[in-house]
């Protein structure tokens, strides 16, 4: 493929993650709290959680690895930060999770399978074969030592909230409870909030357009996600304390 086609391509992903935007704030996605069985076969949550993120680390990895320029510490790094993440999703977070008995729907499972596949394809693809390769002089340089700063905040509001979201439940429970304590006390969404703030330094910490269309469509699925969230809060709860956020604090 030339580097042209592959910027074609690149180009054509923003714009759908722009497109397809406006239509998740408008779409409930069915999962979780919000599964339903109008939407064809399901299977085991934690099953469906493994397949859809499992596939990330294989399909980065190809790309990465048959990639024809030359690699070096930086390119690795931000290959190893990806998957490390994908580990994590795929194969400890789901079996941490008291969602055993629950359902995912299929379509939700290939939908993010999809997700993955092109989402790797312009991640691995760019690593592998346009850039990202910087000398290691890289490691301290301003967007670098920045973007990985925001990063880390982002994994620990991220897996602190995912945390005290799994803690509510005792085991052998799947009901809902108010969270409170840390972030929970100015927004619904802590971890969706910590999700986009993790690849938000992703990308500020690569500086690729290649790269920061991560960010963007984790903005673009998770967002909706998060204002449906809210929403189901306070049509379940009478008690939802009225002046807590979405997903930003003091703002949305
Ligand atoms: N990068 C991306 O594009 C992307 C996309 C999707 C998800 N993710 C990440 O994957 C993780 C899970 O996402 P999610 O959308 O499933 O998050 P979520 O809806 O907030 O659920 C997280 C976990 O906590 C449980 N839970 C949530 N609120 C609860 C409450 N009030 N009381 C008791 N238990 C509660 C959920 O159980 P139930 O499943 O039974 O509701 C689930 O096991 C998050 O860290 C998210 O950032 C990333």
């Amino acid at each position: 493929m030339t580097i042209q086609l592959y910027y074609y391509l690149l180009y054509a992903w923003i714009a759908l993650a722009l497109i397809a935007f406006p239509f998740l704030l408008r779409q409930t996605a069915p999962y979780g709290r919000h599964a339903n069985s109008n939407w064809g076969p399901i299977i085991s949550n934690q099953l469906g959680w493994m397949i859809q993120e499992g596939v990330a680390p294989f399909f980065i990895s190809f790309w990465f690895f048959t990639g024809t320029i030359e690699k070096t510490n930086t390119s690795y790094f931000f290959y190893g930060l990806y998957v490390l993440h994908y580990i994590y999703r795929s194969y400890i977070f789901p079996f941490r999770t008291q969602t055993k008995g629950k359902q995912i729907p299929l379509i939700i499972v290939g939908s993010a399978v999809f997700f993955n596949f092109c989402n790797t394809f312009f991640l691995g693809y760019y690593l592998g074969n346009i850039g990202g390769n910087f000398d290691n002089s890289y490691f301290t340089n301003p967007l670098f030592v920045v973007g990985l700063v925001v990063f880390f905040i982002g994994v620990y509001i991220n897996v602190k909230s995912d945390n005290m979201l799994i803690a509510l439940r005792k085991p052998g429970e799947t009901g809902y409870k108010i969270p409170t304590g840390f972030l929970f006390d100015k927004i619904s969404c802590p971890n969706l909030f910590g999700e986009m703030i993790e690849w938000l330094g992703y990308g500020i910490m690569n500086g690729s357009l290649a790269v920061f269309s991560f960010p963007i469509w984790t903005v673009v699925n998770l967002l909706p996600r998060a204002l449906d969230h809210h929403r189901w809060y306070h049509s379940k709860f009478s008690n939802y304390p009225k002046e807590r956020k979405a997903v930003i604090p003091f703002v949305l």
